[in-house]
């Protein structure tokens, strides 16, 4: 049997083929090839969960036959999901490939990732705090830019995944003009993952399960993938905190686009237009969005053993600073704090389209018995903006 998926994916190899000229290109795909190869035993045939064999130029299961072709060095491991959300995929990544997000026009070199993520104080921390020899997977990277951040430290391992290729193909050109080493990109849909359950110490999410039609099934999916003892970052759409994006949607609606400048990102001078244009079709123009709150994904981390750890906005709405730690665990408030936080996040003005970012631990025996710990750190410290979107 061979996939539907693998007749797609020929057509979009057939459109980007490696010039023959183009060694180096070529030569960084085996390489790639090569790397796939050296890790087989964390990967599984998204059609069947048996084990994939990496040739130089496509993916093999020898259990079901499936045949995954190569993108210019991306895995095109992707297979549709069934049912219901097949539709909705189908719709979200047609979307994604006319609108790679958030691409990188304001981004040139690995010294201005570098410098965008110290910045946004968020991805620094991440970048500090996670485990030297890590293995982390971001599920529905887009152009890759955290991906690629994380992929500069020389001690880790960082898959970034997505369905819409051309988003991949965006990061991974950035990742070969930037020699960075350590990351890889894989063409896959997180209903189908292509990775055995357990592989990853971090398996991050942010911004992507909101515009899936199915989040918390689109959760347990890739859940499943976190080792015990390892953690999941998930970034959504805060259902009070929307509510101001909400309101700038029905009055651009109503003007005919007219009152754009509503929005704080039409009006920044140093964004480009393609650059607006990206922001405002992702925020105001999608084909699929959902949006959640802090107990939501509470429950969602109870309910499969996970133990909370962190959020952003914090729950007891204090500045976020750049001390935070973001794997030790905090308590998670009352039900009362958690509405005052997503509150808090509306009167601010939803900064980065009102997105929370939720920290969780898989349990194993040794974290289910740590007590969470109150904040002690960071207290008077310099707050930091706690940029969570590389937009
Ligand atoms: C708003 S972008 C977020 C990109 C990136 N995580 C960031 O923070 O900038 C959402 C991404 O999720 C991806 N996505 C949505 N549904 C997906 C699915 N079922 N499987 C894999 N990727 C998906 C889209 O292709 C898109 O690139
Ligand atoms: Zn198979």
């Amino acid at each position: 049997m061979k996939l539907a998926a693998s007749a797609n994916n020929k057509k979009a190899v057939a459109a980007t083929a490696v010039p023959p000229n183009m060694t180096e290109s070529r030569d960084r795909c085996l390489m790639d090839s090569h790397r796939l190869a050296g890790c087989s035993e964390i990967f599984a045939c998204p059609a069947c969960r048996k084990e994939l064999t990496f040739e130089d130029h496509d993916v093999r299961c020898l259990s079901c036959e499936a045949v995954f072709l190569v993108d210019n060095g991306i895995p095109l491991l992707f297979a549709s999901d069934e049912g219901q959300t097949r539709h909705v995929t189908d719709i979200v990544k047609a979307f994604y490939e006319e609108n790679p997000f958030p691409n990188y026009d304001d981004l040139d070199s690995k010294q201005g990732l570098m410098e965008k993520a110290r910045r946004g104080v968020f991805a620094r921390l991440l970048d500090e705090q996670i485990p030297r020899g890590a293995r982390i997977l971001e599920v529905g990277c887009g152009t890759g830019q955290l991906t690629n951040f994380l992929g500069i430290h020389w001690d880790r391992q960082v898959f970034g995944s997505d369905m819409c290729l051309n988003s991949l193909r965006l990061a991974k050109g950035f990742r070969d003009r930037s020699g960075i080493r350590n990351a890889t990109f894989i063409q896959m849909n997180l209903f189908r993952p292509a990775f055995r359950t357990g592989s990853f110490d971090i398996v991050i999410s942010n911004g992507v399960l909101h515009h899936t039609s199915d989040p918390l099934g689109g959760f347990l999916s890739i859940s499943r993938l976190v080792k015990p003892g390892g953690c999941i970052l998930i970034g959504l759409y805060n259902k009070i905190g929307r509510l101001a994006t909400d309101l700038r949607r029905v009055l651009f609606r109503l003007s005919g686009n007219r009152m754009r400048m509503l929005d704080s990102h039409m009006r920044n001078p140093k964004y480009n237009e393609a650059r607006k244009r990206a922001w405002f079709m992702d925020q105001y123009k999608h084909p699929c969005e959902s949006k959640h709150s802090y107990d939501e994904v509470i429950e969602w981390f109870e309910s499969t053993g996970f133990e909370f750890l962190f959020s952003i906005p914090k729950i007891d709405t204090s500045p976020f600073t750049e001390y935070e730690q973001l794997f030790e665990p905090h308590g998670k408030g009352t039900k009362l704090a958690r509405l005052a936080t997503q509150f808090e996040m509306l009167l601010t003005g939803g900064v980065d389209g009102a997105l929370f970012i939720m920290i969780g631990r898989k349990m194993n025996q040794d974290t289910a018995l740590r007590e969470p710990v109150e904040r002690t750190r960071g207290a008077g410290v310099m707050a930091a903006p706690a940029r969570t979107s590389w937009h």
